[in-house]
């Protein structure tokens, strides 16, 4: 949550810095704000509402040279979206300032013996607290800059990514991480500062992603200093390449990400699998999995902890793995999972799932499990991030950067993920028969064709959105592979264009929102052909004497499906386990097509953000 980007060097810091900050606002949206530095003087911007707010108000202000300066948008955590709750924040003396990703937990202690010692506050908010400890260390002992952020940092609990500027040291920034994501790019005589290395790929390829518990003092026409933040030893970080192109993280002629996301999904699957399937040999090569292949082997279960559509597509998992490897599973939302005291232990698979490698409940579980004795596996789409790290061994899906909140190839590329995991181990513990191997890698290999199908027939989806954009209720029903496919179309709704939306496994809906069903109620079933057609024939009856509008995904051709529904949407036949990657794009072009006609801003909903950072 929040982004945050620095810049020190030669060029406009302003430009540069509401740029990064526009690439950076998939991470909150709430509030935004720059601090210049510029003729011996700070001057802060800040503004409730987007980085476009932002800059007008700069721009306005004349408040936008300098080539120094800290940018930052915000989630909120602590205190309201508002003017004076927006980073950056000054010190009380006005020397200092601080922009923050992440929740200083023990403020409010910290912020009472600063009140005692005369300190005031503007704002409702942690970070204010955290800049003036800085000030109150630096008081104290007459400490530099860097030094007096290391003491107080290590005063602190909770996460985070800080930069702050000290104006009495105007040629340098001081960096530091514990839980939150920073990379520092490293430029000819320039820094920059980032959340991710978005805000920055155009001008260098060369990357430092922090670790946690790890500083920096970044200094202009200087290397910078790399120190420990725990035990003050100097170290070298790895600097890294980046792979990154300035194409990837723009739109592309598409109206919003979220479109240009569903779009690609084709291609991200195919970089999925690349290199990975070979089917004319019938191999599957995964080196995280081969390297590790006796643990996982001999697990006694494999649980997978994930949160919000990575979750979802743990849960498909689940039918995959049991259905083809044989290995038991269990899904746990890893918010649950790290407070309870799961029984894990060294026999255990942990998988944990996550599109930004970030989510701060999942990098807990994963922590926890490992704690535990447990060997830990990522999938993750972000290269080099904190659950990529904290893992023991891991696969990228490779989808490529996902800007769009709600979530979309992430989930079809997790899916593709899965399942060639849960094919490998299928065979070498010999659960699955040769042929019926063969035939899941032919068709696994056919599914970005089959996507490239169904997105072509969008206007039908389209037709439908225009139809039900009103309603104010939706269902979402799907049996076995599919049913977590129904959870996952409710949540896309519900996440863009804030439409209540349920889903439910078909058969439960008489347990319970079959009350709900009535002439105004739109349901959406996965009615394919493979696995439990009869029975969601007979759910779809069900709901037709209950005058529910009902829309159905259905296979090409389907003729009793077509009777019943007001609304079909055909897409190509495949097995039924990989009928998910399949069967959730026509829902995932519903809710965008609901949330556009409705105006609502698709890629950065409400109150929403993507990478979670906190609890
Ligand atoms: C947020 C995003 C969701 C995402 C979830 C988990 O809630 O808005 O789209 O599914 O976090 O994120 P992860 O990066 O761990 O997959």
């Amino acid at each position: 949550m929040c982004g945050i980007v620095g810049y020190i060097g030669h060029r406009n810091a302003s430009e540069l810095i509401i740029k990064g900050l526009k690439r950076l606002e998939y991470r909150g949206y709430d509030s935004a704000g720059i601090a210049l530095f510029n003729e011996s003087q700070i001057k802060v911007t800040k503004i409730k509402g987007k980085v476009s707010d932002l800059e007008t108000k700069i721009i306005r202000k004349k408040n936008n040279s300098g080539s120094i300066g800290l940018g930052h948008t915000r989630w909120a955590t602590h205190g309201v979206p508002s003017d004076i709750n927006s980073h950056p924040h000054l010190s009380n003396s006005g020397d200092l300032v601080i922009i923050h990703n992440g929740i200083i937990e023990n403020y409010a202690a910290i912020k009472e013996e600063l009140v005692n010692r005369n300190f005031s506050f503007k704002s409702d908010t942690d970070t204010e607290v955290l800049v003036n400890l800085i000030e109150a260390v630096q008081k104290n002992g007459n400490y530099k800059l860097g030094k007096a952020v290391q003491i107080a940092l290590n005063q602190v609990i909770g996460a985070y990514a800080i930069a702050v500027f000290d104006i009495k040291k105007p040629n340098e920034i001081v960096v530091a991480r514990l839980g939150s994501p920073l990379a520092i790019g490293i430029g000819k005589n320039e820094f920059f500062i980032a959340s991710d290395a978005s805000p920055f790929i155009e001008y260098t390829n060369n990357a430092i992603y922090l670790e946690d518990e790890e500083m920096a003092i970044i200094r202009l026409h200087k290397d910078a200093i790399y120190r420990k933040i725990k035990n003050d030893s100097l170290f070298d970080p790895y600097l890294q390449e980046l792979k990154l192109n300035i194409e990837q993280i723009e739109k592309g002629g598409y109206e919003h990400f979220m479109m240009k996301e569903i779009f690609e999904q084709p291609k991200a699957i195919e970089d999925t699998y690349r290199g990975r399937l070979n089917v004319d040999k019938g191999i599957i090569k995964m080196a995280g999995i081969e390297d590790h292949l006796d643990k996982f082997l001999n697990a006694q279960k494999i649980t997978i902890v994930a949160c919000g559509t990575s979750w979802h597509a743990a849960l498909v998992a689940e039918y995959i793995f049991e259905d083809l490897a044989r290995i038991p599973v269990e899904v746990e939302y890893a918010s649950e999972f790290r407070y309870r005291n799961p029984i894990i232990s060294d026999k255990d698979i942990v998988v944990a799932i996550s599109q930004s490698g970030e989510t701060a409940d999942t990098l807990a579980a994963i922590k926890l499990a490992k704690g535990n004795g447990a060997f830990v596996f990522g999938i993750c789409n972000v290269v080099g991030s904190s659950i990529s790290r904290e893992t023991d061994a891991g696969a990228y899906t490779h989808a490529g950067p996902e800007i769009g909140v709600a979530s979309t190839k992430a989930f079809t590329t997790q899916i593709t993920l899965l399942t060639l995991i849960a094919l490998k181990l299928a065979k070498e513990k010999g659960t699955i028969s040769n042929s019926n191997y063969k035939r899941h890698l032919v068709e696994l290999e056919t599914i970005p064709n089959k996507i490239e199908k169904v997105l072509r027939s969008d206007s039908v989806t389209r037709e439908i959105a225009q139809i039900y954009k009103d309603a104010s209720n939706f269902l979402y029903l799907g049996r076995g592979f599919n049913f977590p496919v129904a959870l996952e179309g409710a949540l896309k709704l519900k996440e863009i264009s804030y439409i209540h939306a349920e889903g439910y496994p078909a058969a439960e809906m008489k347990h319970g929102p079959i009350a709900l069903i009535d002439e105004n109620m739109p349901i959406v079933v996965i009615a394919t052909k493979f696995g439990h057609y009869e029975k969601i024939i007979s759910n779809i009856q069900e709901i037709k004497s209950r005058k529910g509008k009902i829309i159905c995904v259905v296979n090409e051709g389907d003729k009793i499906v077509k009777e019943l529904a007001d609304h079909i949407i055909e897409i190509p036949e495949s097995l039924e386990l990989l009928s998910p990657m399949l069967t959730t794009i026509p829902l995932q072009l519903l809710s965008y097509h609901i949330a556009v006609m409705l105006g609502k801003n698709v890629d950065q909903p409400r109150n929403l953000a993507k990478s979670v950072t906190v609890e």
